[in-house]
């Protein structure tokens, strides 16, 4: 979170849009009130989540309350909160997110294939639409990208915590099989190496925590223009490091 929000306050102005996916800002799991707002005020325009989502009660009630917190589109229907919509970037215009989750290694939800047609079918041809999707397994992730290409603007994966370097712009659309986490890297994907060594080690149950640490954000740059990309970079920043020198 700290590193998060140093980095948002740092380069806020050189985009019009943010996107940030916070289903890990309460200390791993879910996202409260505060930490929304503090990733709110640090300049992101939408918060999606994940499996992580509904970690956290006081979720729920935000979902309601906002569409700029973002729920996988592909829970059951009737879920609460949105999981797209359409907002007005800084420059003017309009731009679409939507967040789907995969089912490889994680909850069968219901097709995010067939989820993310129905998303498209509703909105014009000319709105940007950034895809996050959230899910587990790289091939899963690839065909996501494959079905997507020349439809959506990015196609980004979250989830793994750990960056891929197969980004490109195919058909127009941006793709990253995982952006990566923002935390401590030395670390079990965010949490402290200990207790979940000791849980693989030994098979007994352990309290995982998060590592302590300075934070390293790891993020993707996308310049579009209308709905095509035309180009997607990696971003890496150690919070705290431009103080050393
Ligand atoms: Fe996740």
């Amino acid at each position: 979170m700290k590193a998060a929000q140093a980095y948002l306050a740092a380069v806020r102005n050189d985009y019009d849009f943010v996107i940030v996916n916070g289903e890990n800002a309460a200390g791993g799991f879910g996202i409260t009130r505060k930490q929304f707002e503090q990733l709110r005020n640090a300049g992101a325009d939408v918060v999606t989540l994940g499996n992580h989502a509904f970690d956290q009660s006081e979720v729920m009630e935000l979902l309601e309350e906002t569409p700029r917190l973002l729920r996988p589109a592909n829970y059951p229907p009737g879920t609460p909160g949105l999981g797209w919509h359409v907002f007005e970037p800084r420059g003017g215009g309009r731009i679409a997110v939507a967040q789907l989750m995969g089912r490889v290694f994680l909850d069968p939800l219901d097709d995010p294939y067939r989820a993310a047609d129905a998303i498209l079918e509703q909105l014009d041809d000319s709105v940007p639409i950034i895809v996050d999707f959230h899910a587990e397994a790289t091939s899963e992730k690839k065909v996501m990208g494959f079905h997507l290409a020349g439809r959506v603007s990015a196609v980004l994966g979250t989830h793994t915590h750990v960056t891929t370097a197969d980004e490109q712009v195919f058909k127009g659309t941006a793709y990253i099989t995982d952006v990566g986490m923002t935390g401590v890297q030395n670390s079990s994907i965010g949490l402290a190496f200990e207790e979940v060594h000791s849980r693989f080690d030994t098979k007994l149950p352990a309290r995982y925590r998060p590592a302590q640490g300075r934070g390293t954000v790891n993020a993707v740059a996308i310049e579009l223009d209308g709905r095509r990309a035309v180009s997607v970079r990696r971003v890496r920043w150690e919070h705290g490091a431009e103080d050393e020198g």
